[in-house]
């Protein structure tokens, strides 16, 4: 294909502001996918992400319309995933901004402007759902012109009732340049996404920046020199449909014999091993995973399921790492990584889901230097392994530039959403007269705690967040320990900041008081730093009555309820003689 005939290029939206719906139809108007095989919304792949409405994957798919190939490239929509949204958009040259005609302009809207603008897309804006009875496409367009676009440009369209799809398939040939590539050149070609499949191994999702790649040529990973040769290229047709070459400025995937994602990265270059690029495409980063829990099967013999389970799901996903652990209270089970915490819902679900199993999961932590007084120097991710006080002479934690942007209104809400997080206010900017970037440095623990939801509720989800590692800082920091029934269980420490040490281990105690069920005996709950208490809450016992009146002697009923108990999972462990359900462990993470 000549360049001049392709365009690549993605959809950005605001959540809900009709993103997929907008896909789906271009998908049926080029007959790219026939209506029998019209899944609602094909680009969102997997279950869960159709559940919960997030794109967790970038995937890709070629449209052939009037001559040309077009390259659809969704991209994720959180912040857990924005290193893969940056090589989605790198390996784009323009980008559909898509505007609600009744919401018009918000926060996400802005964000993904940026975003467009950073990576230097042309930006085709359109106003969606204008079969509304609210929609107001003009006071969009007002909005537009004082954001910087021009408001002639948009095009308005209801991708609901399928209006206007043409035109925008036109603008995608008109507007948005071909790309510019050699393909006489060395190969580059940028990786944005990667998935391991059990027949074919790992399959690379590329966009072709220069050169060409074809069956049996011997390509190299740049970043760490492997070299593999490839069995097959093709496209996304949606499925996945061979071809003899991919081409300068093409999108679709590379087949070679890699079997571990964690060796063709997401950002990474693949060159030829005769003729390679002389250096790699900008921007690669290895992420890491930055919050870290352990994963526990609530029945210890289905800890070796687990673990195949967690070996299967890491050959797809190079971002999570694991490895064996164990607690005292919880048996053998696994210290896990994850990006963030939707990452780490999203790995838990699946266990439970794909893999049968019932888990606890202890409070995520970050990873913290400890610096000893002998002068030992320790990384330690779970909290239960921080060595005695009286040995510590220094805590570093993780500390994050964030930056949020979000409408001025909400500015108040925000910044002390951000104090009473630790926050050390950086900066304020003004992008327009309503819209606002604040600046904060923060402890990463404290991000990865509830601060998103809480940013998203405090600002009606306008605000947008987005994070990078600063470096690590000396922190006043302690161990805080939790005590069940005179026992110290080891999943339930967590690290705080001293000032707050109180405080939390009081709303800690209380908490758990309320989410551990009652049992014959009286349960105290305690809280101590140091082997010292300082609070305390007791479970009462449960009364003999209370008992008969739930089982009511009537065997069948009981049977029943057990029944239902185990359709549902239990998410619950023994530990000694008390059972501790998985609200107990992620309590830490709700705070008052
Ligand atoms: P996320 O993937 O969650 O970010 O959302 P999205 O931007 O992909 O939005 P999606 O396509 O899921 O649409 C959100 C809702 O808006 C759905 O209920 C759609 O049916 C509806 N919707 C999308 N386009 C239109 C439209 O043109 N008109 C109307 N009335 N509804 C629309």
């Amino acid at each position: 294909m000549q360049t001049e005939e392709i365009r690549n290029f993605c959809i950005i939206a605001h959540i809900d502001h009709g993103k997929s719906t907008l896909a789906d139809r271009m998908l049926e108007y080029t007959d790219t996918i026939t209506d029998r095989k019209m899944q609602k919304q094909v680009l969102d792949k997997m279950d869960l992400e159709r559940e919960r409405g997030i794109t967790i994957k970038a995937q890709a798919v070629t449209i052939n319309y009037r001559d040309y190939e077009l390259n659809l490239i969704d991209t994720p929509g959180h912040v857990d995933f924005a290193y893969e949204v940056s090589r989605s958009l790198a390996a784009c040259e323009g980008a559909i901004l898509v505007i609600d005609a009744a919401q018009g302009v918000e926060a996400q809207t802005m964000a993904n402007i940026y975003l467009a603008l950073e990576h230097d897309l042309e930006v085709i804006p359109v106003i969606n759902k204008i079969d509304l009875p609210a929609a107001n496409p003009d006071r969009v367009k007002e909005q537009l012109l004082e954001i910087g676009i021009d408001p002639d440009e948009a095009i308005l369209a209801s991708a609901k009732n399928g209006t206007n799809i043409d035109k925008i398939l036109d603008a995608v040939i008109e507007r948005i340049p071909a790309p510019q590539a050699g393909a006489d050149q060395p190969l580059k070609a940028l990786v944005f996404d990667s998935f391991y499949d059990s027949y074919q191994g790992v399959i690379a999702y590329v966009r072709i920046m220069e050169g060409s790649v074809k069956k049996d040529d011997n390509i190299l990973l740049m970043s760490n020199q492997k070299s593999y040769q490839v069995d097959e290229v093709g496209y996304f047709g949606p499925d996945m449909t061979p071809k003899k070459e991919l081409t300068a400025g093409e999108v679709g995937y590379i087949i070679s014999g890699i079997k571990d994602v964690r060796n063709c990265r997401v950002g990474d270059t693949i060159t030829k091993k005769e003729r390679p690029a002389a250096a790699a495409l900008p921007g690669y980063q290895k992420v890491k995973p930055m919050v870290f829990s352990g994963l526990y099967p609530t029945d210890n013999s289905d800890y070796e399921v687990l673990k195949e389970a967690l070996e299967k799901l890491q050959l797809n996903d190079a971002s999570f790492t694991f490895e064996p652990e164990t607690s005292e209270a919880l048996g053998f089970g696994f210290r896990c990584g994850f990006l963030g915490l939707l990452h780490m819902e999203v790995i838990q679900e699946r266990l439970e889901r794909e893999y049968d199993l019932d888990l606890v999961i202890t409070a995520p932590s970050v990873e913290y230097n400890i610096v000893k007084k002998n002068g030992d120097v320790l990384k330690i991710e779970n909290p239960a392994l921080f060595p005695d006080p009286a040995e510590i002479a220094e805590i570093k934690e993780p500390f994050v530039n964030a930056e949020i942007h979000l409408p001025e209104e909400y500015v108040g809400q925000a910044m002390e959403l951000c104090q009473d997080n630790r926050g050390e206010f950086a900066d304020m900017q003004y992008i327009d007269q309503d819209r606002v970037t604040l600046s904060y440095k923060m402890p990463l623990s404290e991000i990865i705690t509830d601060f998103f939801n809480q940013l998203k509720s405090r600002t009606r989800g306008y605000a947008t967040l987005d994070y990078e590692l600063k470096g690590y800082e000396k922190s006043n920091l302690v161990k805080l320990d939790i005590l069940v029934n005179g026992e110290l269980v080891d999943a339930l420490s967590t690290i705080v900041h001293d000032d707050n040490s109180y405080q939390e281990g009081n709303y800690l105690t209380r908490r758990l008081k309320e989410v551990i069920p009652r049992h014959m005996f009286k349960v105290p709950i305690q809280a101590a730093i140091g082997g010292k208490i300082i609070a305390r809450a007791n479970i009462p016992a449960m009364r003999k009555n209370v008992l008969q009146k739930c089982y009511g002697g009537d065997i069948t009923r009981k049977r029943k309820l057990l029944e239902k108990q185990k359709e549902g999972k239990k998410r619950m462990k023994q530990v000694g003689s008390v059972e501790i359900p998985q609200e107990a462990f992620m309590a830490i993470l709700e705070r008052e």
